[in-house]
């Protein structure tokens, strides 16, 4: 979704900042902008475009009016909420004066009646978004203050700067979600920053600071950074000594609290990954790189965790809670998209593993079913990235009931990673590609670690343990078998890419692979494809079945192998075309089937994290037949952090 990059510092903004917007590209936006402050007292300067970053390039390229040199700027990738993307819509946003600036991830959800205040004290707009609304105002509060007296003295530290002031005052009022950045032509070489409920993260270079939504624009300058937590806001001063005596302030959530103000000094915090995690390398698209980077991101998840000798799982992140654990009544397993079908599997895990009830539930839905949450409620957040609103404020609300909250997650402080009381990180390393691969598996990795370490303080032998925890650590290398069909899978993809309806059926374990695999196919190639559980198809779907239409079935060998084998006949019987995912050695399926992907022999509880690996290949095969942008699907965003 939106992304911020921010800079203050020695070097010259404007290329600095439009790096960082391509390196956010992959979040999903539609239009970009950028704005700098002219060293020289020359003001403020604002270019914005719609469509690709490249149109902005373009803009400030543009010979009769370039950008002056400038060392200070912001700029932002927006993904419509208020307002079509157009240039207007776009950000940065000024205020009336044309003096302040500023970028904003996240919903102002009462800027109507802010604007109202604001339009009958004056002022015009002209855009349609939230965000103009908070320039404007923050506008006016600087206005009042300037002629309450207050000179703005950008050197004399943080409490005398007039631009904080302002924005501090703004954001008293401000009801909803917000990353921001902010500048003033009045105070140049200084950034305000804040966040509440947005990502912001503050890169801590030379003296100069990088400013993003995202640690992948700040990576390439720095890998020091600090994590702004909510209510929280800095101001950035480029120049010597002035990182070490960085304060962030904590910005009161009413008018009443407005006095009560906590200065602190922030934690430098070490990012978990170099630039080269980020990189492409030899794939000709990040969807690629990561379906194959599974073995090794599986190899990480595993690592220190799974001790295969002493048949144990051990969870550091989880020790300090395990009591509860043991003692828990109900798991409820939450995400959204791809972390959903997670939760799916992680259902039967869990069920299957540690004997506890469990209920996986879309994070959307759980928190306005007003849930019940009684005493020994567990909810495990499943999240790639840690930042998805839904999710987020489903967590909240299971902890408000009084749950206990934990995190399987792969972004490294994250807003759900530091709002949990303990988890699991995933290490699968940055997923840039929309449709989301390798954090998939890892979070069925992770959560069968919790259903073995839950199971193993409950009713499941150690033998039972030892089997699962075998076929685990066999799994890397069985992924990396199962890449090799990539070819095969690319003729079948070729065989029906034009078609523009597909199923996806299987059982148990298998039903939430099915969801995945269909899924990942809609979203990078557009093709429509449905998902269910395979017995359900006679309940209404098998009448779309008609003369050649593709259906996937994973039909591995298990117990319910035999009735897969029966649907399998059904659609046959109709005209359908089989592509069966079975397992190695099965000599019969070919029979029933068109075309056959074969996947190593492992236990049905550990077959999800093999059986998805060929869905993935189909998709990704497919949307480059279909000439589809694989890593950047229209209308998609990586990480969706409104509601
Ligand atoms: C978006 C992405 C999906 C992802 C979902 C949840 O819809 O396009 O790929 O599964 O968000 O994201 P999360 O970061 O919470 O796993």
């Amino acid at each position: 979704m939106c992304g911020i990059v921010a800079y203050v510092g020695h070097k010259a903004a404007q290329p600095l900042l439009v790096e960082g917007l391509k390196r956010l590209e992959y979040r999903g936006y539609d239009s970009s902008g950028v704005a700098v402050l002219d060293p020289a007292g020359g003001g403020l300067h604002v270019r914005r475009a719609v469509g690709r970053i490249s149109h902005l390039e373009e803009k400030l390229a543009g010979g009769a009016d370039p950008l002056p040199p400038a060392v200070t700027g912001i700029a932002h990738t927006r993904w419509a909420t208020h307002g079509p993307p157009t240039e207007a819509n776009a950000h940065p946003h000024a205020d009336a004066a044309g003096r302040i600036a500023l970028v904003h991830n996240g919903i102002i959800e009462n800027y109507a009646a802010l604007k109202r205040v604001l339009a009958d004290k004056g002022y015009a707009f002209k855009s349609q978004t939230d965000t103009e609304v908070l320039a404007v105002l923050v506008g006016d509060l600087y206005r009042q203050l300037a002629a309450e007296g207050g000179a703005a003295r950008p050197d004399a530290g943080a409490v005398s700067s007039l631009l904080q002031r302002a924005v501090r005052a703004a954001l008293h009022q401000v009801e909803g979600t917000y990353g921001i950045a902010v500048l003033s032509a009045d105070e140049p070489g200084m950034l305000v920053v804040a966040r509440r409920g947005s990502p912001l993260i503050v890169g801590v270079g030379d003296d100069e600071y990088v400013v993003a939504s995202d640690a992948s624009a700040i990576v390439e300058h720095t890998t020091q950074v600090i994590y702004l937590n909510d209510n929280e806001m800095a101001v950035l001063r480029a120049g010597p000594g002035r990182v070490a005596s960085l304060r962030t302030t904590t910005i009161g959530t009413g008018a009443a609290d407005g006095g009560g103000e906590i200065e602190v000094s922030p934690v430098v915090k070490q990012l978990e990954h170099k630039l080269e995690a980020y990189a492409l390398g030899e794939y000709p698209h990040y969807m690629l790189k990561e379906i194959f980077e599974q073995p090794q991101a599986l190899r990480n998840c595993f690592r220190g965790r799974v001790e295969q000798r002493e048949g144990r799982i051990v969870l550091g992140g989880m020790s300090d809670r395990a009591r509860d654990l043991v003692k828990a009544r109900r798991f409820v397993l939450t995400g959204q998209g791809t972390a959903w079908h997670a939760a799916l599997v992680g259902d039967y895990l869990m069920e299957d593993l540690a004997k506890v009830v469990t209920e996986a539930t879309y994070a959307s839905e759980f928190r306005y079913r007003n849930p019940i949450v009684e005493e020994g409620t567990v909810v495990v957040a499943i999240s790639q990235s840690g930042e998805t609103a839904d999710t987020l404020a489903a967590l909240r609300e299971a902890k408000d009931r009084g749950a206990l909250a934990l995190g399987l997650i792969n972004a490294v402080g994250s807003t759900i990673a530091r709002e949990t009381d303990a988890g699991i990180y995933l290490h699968a390393g940055p997923e840039i590609g929309v449709a989301s691969t390798k954090a998939f598996t890892c979070q069925l990795a992770a959560l069968t670690l919790l259903s073995l370490y839950v199971g193993r303080r409950r009713y499941l032998s150690q033998g039972q343990a030892q089997e699962v925890i075998d076929a685990l650590c066999a799994v890397p290398g069985q992924v990396e078998q199962v890449l090799r069909t990539s070819e095969q899978v690319k003729d079948i993809a070729r065989q029906f890419v034009d078609r523009e309806n597909w199923l996806f059926l299987g059982r148990g374990y298998h039903y939430p692979v099915a969801l995945e695999g269909a899924l990942k196919l809609k979203e990078i190639s557009y093709i429509h494809a449905e998902g269910m559980p395979a017995a359900e198809m006679k309940h209404g779907p098998i009448a779309l079945i008609n003369d050649g239409m593709p259906v996937v079935f994973i039909a591995t060998k298990g117990h319910q192998y035999d009735k897969v084998m029966s649907n399998i006949e059904e659609v046959r019987a109709r005209g359908g075309r089989i592509i069966a995912v079975a397992t190695e050695g099965d000599a019969d399926i070919g029979r029933h089937s068109d075309h056959v992907v074969y996947i190593p022999h492992t236990i049905e509880p550990v077959q999800p994290l093999l059986s998805v690996v060929p869905l993935q290949l189909l998709a990704y095969h497919a949307a480059v037949l279909r000439g589809c942008n694989v890593d950047k699907p229209r209308n998609l965003a990586k990480s969706v952090t409104v509601e």
